[in-house]
């Protein structure tokens, strides 16, 4: 079984996919490390030297080389990994997609203390976090979604994530 964490930076998707997966007994992975390691930059070079776009590209190359060599693993995607590029399709189709969704006071909370390592954040003062935050989660949500499931709760119950995935 391939399931996807997908979620807005600071979800919890990093934190809670290495449990997820080792009581699931699967491989772990993190797109965004595994992007990394690709291609030998961190993402915050890849965004400032190559831009957005080809981040895009690099992101869904990554995504399905992972998907298409293991038929296992619990993975944490990017922020923005089902925005773009009909990720999410291909997510859905490979796997289960769950959308980790703390609510925005609880995101702005955590992502006030990491803004220096996002590249989408660099440029927002604290002062426009929660502004900035909301008009993206309204931008994303049509995509988030459209997961197999949702969990809105800030510590998650794996055992309920894990029971829910066997009927979706
Ligand atoms: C992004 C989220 C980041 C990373 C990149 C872009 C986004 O991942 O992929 O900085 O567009 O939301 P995390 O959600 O793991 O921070």
């Amino acid at each position: 079984m391939r399931i996807y964490l997908i979620g807005f930076m600071g979800a919890g998707k990093s934190y809670w996919g290495p449990r997820l997966a080792q009581m699931a007994g699967l491989r772990f992975y993190d797109l965004d490390l595994a992007i990394e390691e690709s291609r030998g930059q961190s993402i915050d070079q890849l965004f400032a030297l190559q831009g957005e776009e080809s981040f895009r590209v690099i992101e869904k190359e990554v995504l399905h080389l992972l998907t298409e060599t293991h038929e296992q693993f619990v993975m944490a995607c990017g922020g923005g990994t089902p925005c773009f590029l009909n990720n999410l399709e291909y997510m859905k189709r490979s796997g289960k997609v769950v959308w980790i969704n703390p609510t925005n006071e609880v995101l702005t909370r955590r992502l006030s203390k990491e803004r220096a390592q996002r590249p989408l954040l660099q440029s927002v003062a604290e002062s426009e976090l929660a502004g900035f935050i909301q008009k993206k989660m309204a931008d994303r949500r049509l995509y988030y979604e459209q997961a197999h499931l949702r969990f809105d709760q800030e510590t998650i119950d794996l055992t309920a994530v894990l029971k829910a995935i066997q009927h979706v």
